[in-house]
């Protein structure tokens, strides 16, 4: 017993050689995701100075445009500064540009992947203009493949992109590049157009992770009523966060290749009466356009904040759908709030999923929701 006493020291000891040059070297290899986007566009007010680093693993520049003439990823604004600062904040930050997205020309996607030429054109142009800004990664988020021919080529591209990130990380001696993509909520569920689904089998081989769009189910484009725009479960339908993340998991993807998204904005409508304030409660027109939200009927969580704080709105949490709305007179809210996310978290972690992230970084309230994701997850 009194052996052991003097045996203690060096316990700690050898296990400080072994945990402390971990940490020294490779302490930052953090075995989840814990992510968000940052659009560019919202620099002026959320510059990447302004970014609370310690919150993220990984933080997504969204988003860089590829030509549609040429295919090559064009420079954009702060793409150098971008991973110095953040990483300045938090060294174990990994950054990754995000191709696409929402407002992007889906034809221009589709003309690259189904030509091979124009797929390595591209594909070179990525890898460099990630090495070229020290980002760590590359995502993209082509809204949407419109058929099972584009789907199929969507497979044949990311094949095509790991081996040249591959063969790059050979010929460079550098860490490959992580690759990811933005998905649909559902793998094989498309609300509208041709029945499709993602290559799931490319992606399990090819893809680090996918980032599971889990959100915009319900919108002010139908002003008729109010919704959930991101319900985690929903009794009468399918459009809901746990049958999406289901269909992934089904379709034969390792859970550890799914990150579930959850959105830090929420689709506001004006209410038909204020008598009938309820999810699906009917409604005339999208809410009004906000200050930092650059379209009528959308709302930031930042300004979801100040209506419950200054206008004294009233908020419900959903305890069935796992989502929280609010509403102030006529005008009514729905959005994920610290309840929905703490659940929703959970939800993730105990399917067995890589993480989370958020679209987008600057619409978070002082960080409110980022660091209960957080919390939540490390619980
Ligand atoms: C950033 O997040 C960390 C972790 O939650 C928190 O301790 C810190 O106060 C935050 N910083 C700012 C400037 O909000
Ligand atoms: C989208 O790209 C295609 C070619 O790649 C081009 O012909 C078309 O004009 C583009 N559409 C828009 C709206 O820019
Ligand atoms: C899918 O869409 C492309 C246009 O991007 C078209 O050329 C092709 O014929 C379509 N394939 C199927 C199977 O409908
Ligand atoms: C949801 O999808 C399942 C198949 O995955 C189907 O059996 C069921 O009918 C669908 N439910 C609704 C409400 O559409
Ligand atoms: C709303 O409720 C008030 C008070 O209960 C009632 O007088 C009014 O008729 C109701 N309006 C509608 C449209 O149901
Ligand atoms: C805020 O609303 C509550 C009920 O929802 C009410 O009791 C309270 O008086 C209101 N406060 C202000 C400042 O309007």
């Amino acid at each position: 017993m009194k052996n052991l006493q003097y045996m203690m020291p060096l316990v700690f000891l050898a296990l400080c050689l072994l945990f402390c040059s971990a940490e020294a070297q490779g302490g930052c290899a953090s075995s989840i995701v814990q992510a968000a986007y940052w659009p560019s566009s919202t620099a002026s007010f959320m510059p990447p100075a302004s970014i609370n680093a310690s919150l993220y693993s990984h933080i997504y520049y969204a988003f860089a445009e590829m030509n549609d003439q040429t295919f090559q990823l064009e420079e954009q604004i702060m793409m150098g500064e971008f991973t110095t600062t953040v990483q300045q904040k938090n060294p174990c930050v990994k950054t990754l540009i995000s191709i696409g997205g929402g407002g992007s020309n889906s034809t221009a996607f589709a003309l690259m992947a189904t030509n091979p030429i124009r797929r390595v054109v591209f594909i070179k142009s990525a890898i460099a203009l990630a090495r070229r800004h020290a980002f760590y990664g590359l995502d993209l988020d082509w809204e949407f493949p419109g058929n099972s021919t584009e789907m199929e080529n969507l497979g044949e591209l990311f094949s095509e992109w790991r081996q040249a990130i591959d063969s790059e990380s050979r010929s460079s001696g550098r860490p490959p590049l992580l690759l990811s993509a933005a998905v649909y909520f559902a793998q094989r569920f498309f609300l509208w157009g041709e029945h499709r689904r993602y290559p799931s089998a490319s992606i399990a081989e090819n893809l680090d992770w996918v980032n599971v769009m889990a959100f915009d189910y319900h919108g002010s484009r139908d002003t008729s009523a109010t919704g959930a725009p991101a319900a985690l479960y929903d009794r009468s339908s399918n459009v809901s966060t746990s049958y999406g993340i289901s269909t992934w998991v089904d379709s034969g993807l390792p859970p550890r290749k799914v990150v579930m998204g959850m959105p830090l904005y929420g689709p506001s409508w004006v209410l038909k009466s204020l008598n009938q304030t309820g999810i699906g409660a009917p409604a005339v027109a999208a809410g009004p356009k906000q200050n930092l939200s650059a379209e009528s009927g959308v709302m930031f969580f930042s300004e979801i904040r100040d209506l419950i704080r200054v206008n004294n709105a009233t908020e419900v949490f959903d305890t069935e759908s796992v989502s929280a709305y609010c509403y102030a007179g006529e005008l009514w809210v729905g959005y994920d709030n610290q309840d929905s996310v703490a659940a929703k978290v959970k939800f993730a972690k105990q399917k067995g999923l890589l993480g989370y992230f958020f679209w987008a970084i600057s619409q978070d309230s002082n960080w409110m929701l980022s660091t209960i994701a957080s919390q939540s997850w490390n619980k």
